[in-house]
Order: structure tokens, then sequence, then C-alpha cells
């Protein structure tokens, strides 16, 4: 019994870090979070009735040091450098021309850049391939013990795994840093719980990572990418790239956007794309860092006294200005929430002209106490909205005026009320007009329906045209209704500039029968898109995908369903599906779906088990190379059938779908009996 017991807590054990490191390393998932929290808790259970087959590597053992007083200091054993930085092209090249001269070549240098992410540089050691001890740089030669903290990221593996045998002592660097994604989650979190917001994705990391009790490191989305090392013992490397590509070999995250530049023009060159690219990067980065990629020319150009030869920080334009506050209004979303925005006097931040800021909250603008008149720094990153990130208070002026949230709405003068515990203030009328366009504009949006082409204008005038009153209505517009439309346009120079002029156009023809098209395009939709752009509180992109699964893609179940069944779906809490029965209950919202749908809106189910194909209960294994999807197509299918897609075969599989090029598990599938099929096979069993 104990035998068998201790085989499983192996199996699990190695299928939740294979799956980390398929997460983390490869960026190519195998199981679903849901499925991965599965192989946690039986784990979990198997040791708690087995408490001697816990090992200190275990995956539920992340999170275990008790909170400490103060985090101690570590001496670093190899001082953790930092690099000189270059701020355009030309102190790039000149970068390179001491490299060459201090080298003696002429021809071009080797160069292996990466980008610089704007995160928290911290040590990770590992003794015989098992993690013994992680610290932040602090001044480069001592930093904090944060090792307790850091075991909690997943992205770190506790032990080294892999065919390349670990080194007996490896001092690796990295940076630790959140997504945009993870930042905007964390703060949304935060927002609900009434704690002030992290100002940028830097700082969240930076805190989460220096917290004394670990289980609250736990909670926060930190992620790694190792780039550089320290000490190493028994293993050698010859070039930066051939280090960058051993990692991940061993189960270590390394950034995959690093590149081999054979000389300075092609390094600026991608200095160049990588800029105009950062925006569209998940995670936020300040450069590029160059860096020589021979180790032996490394080790002859040496280092200053805190920063190598070898290396220099690429920077681009910052993504912070200064800039005055000219006024402070409120705007109003579709919920009705009241967001303070900051009028600005214009600033070029990173490129961009900024002229507004949000201020996201009344707590947040005391925490700040940003006032009318004050010089603030704006800050903004990726698509996300600038926001004000602090008040330079020695230029405060006399005048300078504190900003209270109206009791009023300022669109439609109705009451306004925030919830004691709640940070938001709502404005409470359903008809305020800021909240129909914002229903509207949520409806259309690219995640929702996807009309395509119905701009915020269009639908202000269809709404005050009195051609729209509902979602539904949208559905009903004619030829005429949208040709015969007039909108404001504004004729001649740019919209900013004085002397502009503005007048009344009709859309025509044309735009009317482009927006008809896109319309009726729309009609075409799936369950989760349809439940996302009806704006329930609280349900997202992910939640209507849950719901669609649940459902299995029948909308019918969801109006049914009560608190009770809505909460009995992983990942629906109480406020969740109390948020949605308050919803499906409303006799109006009801005549609204129904509308929609006796209008040819038709939900097409595509992630719920269509009827007949149902691949509910088999086991999936992939390998070898896939030529008409990606592995992470292919597992979508099956799990939108109901299946399992897993990465190793064990009796327990159902089919292996092998391509060219697979090996191991396709003789595996064979010893084991398994059903072998190929892509054509699979994908004439999927249609
Ligand atoms: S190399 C000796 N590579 O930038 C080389 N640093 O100013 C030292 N950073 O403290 C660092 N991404 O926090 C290196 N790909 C990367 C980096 C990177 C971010 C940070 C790191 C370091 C700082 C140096």
């Amino acid at each position: 019994m104990n035998d068998s017991a201790a085989g499983r807590a192996a199996q699990l054990r190695a299928q939740i870090d294979q799956a980390n490191i398929r997460y983390y390393v490869h960026d190519d998932p195998t199981i679903s979070d849901v499925q991965y929290d599965q192989l946690l808790r039986e784990l979990e259970a198997l040791e708690q009735q087995h408490p001697e087959l816990v090992t200190p590597d275990s995956p539920t053992q992340r999170v275990g040091a008790e909170p400490q007083s103060e985090l101690a200091t570590v001496a670093h054993r190899a001082p953790m450098l930092s690099l000189a930085n270059a701020m355009d092209d030309g102190e790039l090249r000149a970068f390179d021309g001491r490299v060459k001269k201090e080298l003696g070549i002429e021809g071009p240098v080797d160069y292996l850049c990466e980008p610089k992410l704007d995160g928290l540089a911290v040590e990770l050691i590992y003794e015989q391939g098992r993690f013994v001890q992680g610290s932040t740089r602090g001044d480069g030669t001592t930093g904090e013990d944060i090792t307790a903290n850091l075991r909690t990221i997943r992205a770190i593996p506790l032990t080294l795994t892999g065919d390349v045998a670990p080194p007996a002592l490896l001092e690796l660097r990295g940076e630790v840093f959140i997504t945009r994604e993870g930042f905007a989650q964390l703060n949304r979190q935060r927002a609900e719980a009434g704690q002030p917001l992290f100002a940028n994705p830097r700082n969240s990391a930076a805190g989460s990572v220096r917290q004394l009790d670990p289980k609250v490191t736990a909670g926060r989305p930190l992620r790694i990418y190792c780039y550089g090392y320290g000490l190493v013992d028994g293993h050698a490397f010859s070039t930066q790239e051939q280090f960058l590509k051993t990692l991940p070999q061993w189960g270590l995250p390394v950034n995959p956007e690093y590149r081999l530049c054979r000389g300075i023009d092609e390094a600026v060159e991608f200095y160049q794309e990588l800029e105009t690219r950062r925006d569209r990067l998940p995670y936020d980065i300040d450069g590029l860092v160059v860096k020589v990629n021979d180790l032996g020319q490394q080790t002859r150009l040496g280092q200053r006294s805190r920063s190598p030869r070898w290396a220099i920080a690429g920077k681009f334009q910052a993504q912070q200005a200064t800039t005055i506050v000219e006024d402070i209004q409120a705007s109003v979303g579709r919920t009705g929430a009241l967001t303070p925005v900051a009028h600005l006097r214009p600033v070029n931040v990173g490129g961009v002209t900024v002229s507004r800021a949000t201020l996201h909250n009344q707590d947040e603008i005391d925490r700040k106490d940003v006032r009318v008149g004050d010089t603030v720094l704006v800050q903004r990153a990726g698509e996300v909205i600038p926001e004000v990130v602090q008040v330079i208070t020695e230029k405060r002026p006399p005048h300078a005026k504190p900003y209270h949230l109206p009791n009023t709405c300022p669109i439609c003068g109705h009451e306004v009320y925030r919830p004691p515990d709640e940070v938001v203030a709502r404005c409470l009328n359903l008809a305020c007009p800021a909240q129909v366009r914002g229903r509207f504009e949520h409806f259309i949006s690219k995640g929702a329906m996807n009309i395509d082409g119905l701009g915020e204008k269009i639908v202000e005038r269809l709404i005050a045209s009195g051609k729209i009153k509902t979602v539904a209505d949208l559905y009903r517009l004619t030829f005429d209704d949208l040709a015969t439309l007039e909108i404001e346009r504004t004729v001649g120079r740019m919209e900013t500039e004085a002397g502009q002029s503005k007048k009344m156009v009709a859309l025509g023809d044309k735009v009317a029968t482009k927006l008809l098209a896109a319309i009726d395009a729309s009609r075409q939709t799936t369950f989760a898109r349809f439940i996302y752009a009806l704006g329930i509180r609280n349900v997202g992109e992910h939640l209507s995908r849950v719901l669609e699964r649940a459902c299995q893609g029948d909308l019918e179940r969801l109006l049914a369903a009560d608190t009770e069944e809505l909460e009995a779906i992983h990942e629906v809490g109480a406020t969740v599906a109390q948020g949605l029965v308050r919803f499906t209950g409303d006799q109006s919202n009801r005549a609204v779906i129904r509308d929609l749908l006796a209008l040819g809106v038709q939900l097409e189910a595509v992630e719920a088990p269509a009827k007949g194909a149902g691949l509910s209960g088999k086991t999936f294994v992939f390998t070898g190379n896939l030529e008409q999807m990606t592995r992470r197509e292919a597992r979508e299918l099956v799990e939108a059938r109901g299946g399992r897609a897993a990465t190793s075969i064990s009796s327990r599989t159902d089919y292996v779908v092998a391509g060219p090029g697979a090996g191991s598990k396709l003789a595996k599938a064979e010893e084991l009996g398994v059903a072998v099929l190929s892509e054509g096979e699979f994908l004439e069993m999927v249609k």
C-alpha cells in the first residue's frame, strides 16, 4: 500500500514539476489550471495520509516557512554588477568601438542581446541541483535572504531536472517580474479589498519579493527569467548563447526574446526594433542589454568597479514624464463607476502625447494627495491608460486645490453611492447616458460581439437619435437608419489646433453597407462572447469561457441556474454567482436576451463538447511535430470536446497522436498497446 502511495506521490510530483516547466519555461502549457490544481490537491491529500512521504522539494512545500520579523542579509560570493547605460544608437556604437579596441580586433564582434526586464534582480543558488538560497541584489555585495519567498514562485524549480547533469554549484542571476496582465489583476484585487494600489509592475514585483510572510508572496503572480551567473562549479560554458540555451534543459526559465547579433549594426537594428515592439510584450522592459557573446572575450575585457566592460544597457525612451494637472473630472463607465481623471497639460511620454491620466478612485487621490495645479509624474505602460504616479510636492503652488468626487453623477445628476466597504463610487441610475453608452461600447467591442467599424461617435449618435435603446436594437438597424445618420466631423486641420471647424455629415451608403455587414457577421458568435458582451458585473472573458464549458454551451442552462448550481462550478465564487442570478432573474435582461436570439444571434458552442463528437474521459498525448496546428491548438481541440491532453504516456492514455519525429513516446505507446493516430486521423476524429 505504502509502496504504491510512494509511487503515486513521485508520479504526481513529476507531473506538477513538468507542468510548471511547460508553462514557465516553454510557454506551452499541456494541462489546464483546473487539472493542475487537481494534481496538487491529490498530492496534498496523499502526503497528509502518509506524512513520511513529504520531501523538502515537493510542490506542496513551496509555502512552508513561517513569517519572519526581518529579512537576514547575505553576502554574494561573486558581486552582482550593474550595467552602464547607452542612451542612443551612437552610444551603443561607441561601446562597440571600445570593445574592439580593447580586444584588438577589427571585424564584427558577436553580441548576445536580451531585453532589459524592469523588475528586481535576484540570485538563486543551486547546490547539487537543489535550490538552497535566494537573495536580492542589494548593493551588489550584500543582499537580503529571500529564499522562502522565492520558493513560492512556481517558475523557479526546487530541483534541476533534465538529461544534462546540473553542476555541483550554480549561482544564477535573473530578474523577478510581474506581467502587465498579472499586475492589472493584482491591482483589481487590491482595489476590491480596499488596499492601496501598486504604482507599476516593477514596484509590485519588488514589494512582493521582499515580504516577511511567504504566504503573501505566494499569492502574487511572480515570474522570473534568468540571464546570468555568479560562481559555477562543475560545468563550463563558452558563450552567453550557450549558457542561455542550457538553462531550459535544467528546467530554468530564460526570456526567449534574445538574439545573437553579428556585429553592432545588427544589435542596433534589434535595439530599434524592440523599442517599437515593447508595448506589445506582456511585460515591461526599459532597454536592450548588449553582451559580448564569447565568454573568453568577456574575461579579457574585465570590469570597472561596478559594471562589466563587456556589456551595456541600450535604454529606451522613458515611459514617465512630469506635467501639470489642469483639472480633475469624474468620468462614468458602463457599470456606473466614477473614475477621477486628471486633465493634464499635454506632455510627450515615450513618443505619445498624453493629456489625460487616471487617478483610479478617491482613496488613491487621497493617498497620493493629488490636487488641481500640482506638478505630477505620469506614466504610460503598454496599452494601459496613463496614470498619475506621484505628486512632485516641492512644486506645489499655494493655490493647488484638493479634489473630491461629486455626490451626484456628472452626467445625469443622479445620486452617487459608495458602499462602506468598497473603493468605487457609482451612479445608481441604470439609464444614465454614460452607462448606456458604455454598455453599448462593451457589447460591440473586440472580445465581445466584435462589431467592426461601429465607433464611439456613431454609437453616441444612434443612442441620441433614439434608434438604439437596448443592445438588441443594433440588430434592428436598417440601411436607411445608418446611411442617413449624421455625425460630427472635424474638417480641415488637426483636431487639437485652433481654427478647426466641425460639421454634421451623413454616414452615407458605403459606410452603411459596411456596418450592416459587420453587424450581420456578429450574429454568428459563441456562448462565451455573448455572455461576456452582456456586461454582467465580474464576468470577464475568462469567466465567460468557464461558464460556456460548465453549461456545455447551453444558454438555457445558464438562465435556469441558481446560485448553488453556479457556485458548484470551479472558479465561480459567491459574488459572481449572486451577480449572475441577479442578472438572469431580471425580466428586462431576459427580454433583451430573447430579443437578441429572435433577431438571429446564434451561439455556436466552440468550446463545449459537440454532441456526438465528445471526447469526454479520453486522454490524448501528442508527440512529434504537428504540421496542421500547434500543440496548443491540438490541446485546445481536445479540451473543448471534454477530453484531456497529457504529456506522458501511461496505461490510462487512450490515444497517442504521433507526427514526424516522434520518438520514445511512440515506442512506449506501442509497448503499452495504446492506439496511435496520425495528425490527419486525429483531425478526422475531432471534426
Ligand atoms: S546583466 C553583469 N541582463 O539590469 C551584468 N541585467 O543595470 C549585470 N536586468 O541589476 C546584469 N534584464 O536587474 C542583465 N537581460 C539582462 C537584464 C538585466 C534586466 C537588470 C538587472 C541588473 C540591471 C543592471
